[in-house]
């Protein structure tokens, strides 16, 4: 029997989950719509929001889980990547819990946490598989050999997909996250409307600044002709861009699955959210006869749930860290 906590404060979500024998009993996120008003996180109001709602959304994920605070065996954390001074609340929390109710404390990578989030529930994919993990600040294709033995063979070399969709979304006026804007928006377009360029990149890696440059000339061009260009094409618009970061993302993976020969495939992290990429995906597993992954929607997004699950499999190795441990921005697998 073990229980373990989990704990998320990487970038804008407080989330606090319980994990009891590898089943999520439950999974609070509190969410920060301060950001809005800016267009993009602002590191110094996360960690501020964090410290606001880490207490409540600890208390009621216990309380979710129908568990008292003395059942669980250990805490979780993200340790990094991610925001430091956001990192910083999380990692603290969970020492200072850890410290007072005499818990182990198990540091978890984010990103590896996504790519585990595939372990929560039934359909868990069989090792070796591949995972496109795309968000808001990585996109990587990561060869996962066993739960904690992850090679990234490819990456971005300069935005993640999620910053495409987000700053795509900012130029065409669209408040942050923008996303799951452009998704609403584009499954009303014409993915066809418009056609944006398609970056030629070596290998396994991927560049989104060309494409991002390229919008903003489109949208400005437009406008110049017709200043109510976007209010009459927005869906054309949206849906054109989804479907280039799309098939960015699919050639890169196809390309993977053929030089790893894998047909076990799967995604992960915010962007997987996305409703044409899992179409995309679906489809592409039929014509290439692949086993595809694709998580629910509440754990492609930051969630604990996915940090707790981590911690249940670093817990049954008992892989424990000290309390001099400190948060990593940048934090390799
Ligand atoms: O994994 P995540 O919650 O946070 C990071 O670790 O970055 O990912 C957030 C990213 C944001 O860029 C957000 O716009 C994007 O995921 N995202 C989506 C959708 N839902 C979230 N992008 C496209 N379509 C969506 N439905
Ligand atoms: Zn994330």
């Amino acid at each position: 029997m073990a229980i373990i906590l989990g704990i998320e404060s990487s970038c804008d979500d407080t989330s606090a989950s319980i994990c009891v024998n590898g089943k999520i009993y439950s999974n609070i996120i509190a969410s920060q719509v301060i950001h809005q008003k800016y267009g993009g996180v602002i590191p110094e109001l996360a960690s501020r929001v964090h410290q606001q709602n880490i207490i409540p959304a600890v208390h009621q994920a216990i309380a979710d889980a129908k568990i008292h605070k003395n059942d669980i065996d250990a805490v979780a954390f993200t340790r990094g990547p991610g925001l430091l001074g956001s990192l910083i609340v999380g990692t603290s929390f969970a020492k200072a819990f850890a410290l007072a109710n005499g818990l182990p404390l198990i540091e978890v990578n984010h990103m590896q946490a996504h790519i585990l989030a595939h372990f929560i529930d039934e359909n868990k994919p069989s090792f070796p598989f591949i995972c496109l993990t795309v968000s808001g600040g990585h996109t990587q294709i990561v060869l996962v050999k066993d739960y904690f033995d992850m090679e990234i063979v490819g990456q971005t070399t300069d935005d993640a997909a999620g910053e495409a969709f987000d700053k795509t979304a900012k130029m065409l006026g669209l408040p942050y996250p923008g996303g799951p804007l452009i998704d609403k928006y584009a499954k009303e377009g014409n993915k066809l409307a418009f056609k944006f360029p398609e970056p030629q990149i070596h290998g396994l890696d991927f560049s989104f600044s060309g494409l991002k440059t390229s919008i903003m000339y489109f949208v400005r061009d437009r406008l110049k002709d017709d200043p109510d260009f976007l209010q009459n094409n927005l869906a054309d618009v949206c849906a054109s861009v989804q479907e280039r970061i799309i098939s960015i993302l699919l050639n890169k993976l196809k390309k993977a699955a053929v030089q790893f020969d894998i047909r076990n495939i799967a995604i992960a992290g915010g962007v997987s959210a996305n409703s044409g990429l899992r179409a995309a995906l679906n489809q592409t597993a039929e014509e290439l006869n692949w086993n595809v992954f694709i998580p629910k929607f509440e754990y492609c997004t930051d969630n604990a749930a996915m940090i707790a699950i981590a911690g249940h499999y670093k817990f049954l190795n008992q892989e424990f860290v000290g309390q001099d441990v400190a948060p990593m921005a940048r934090m390799k697998f």
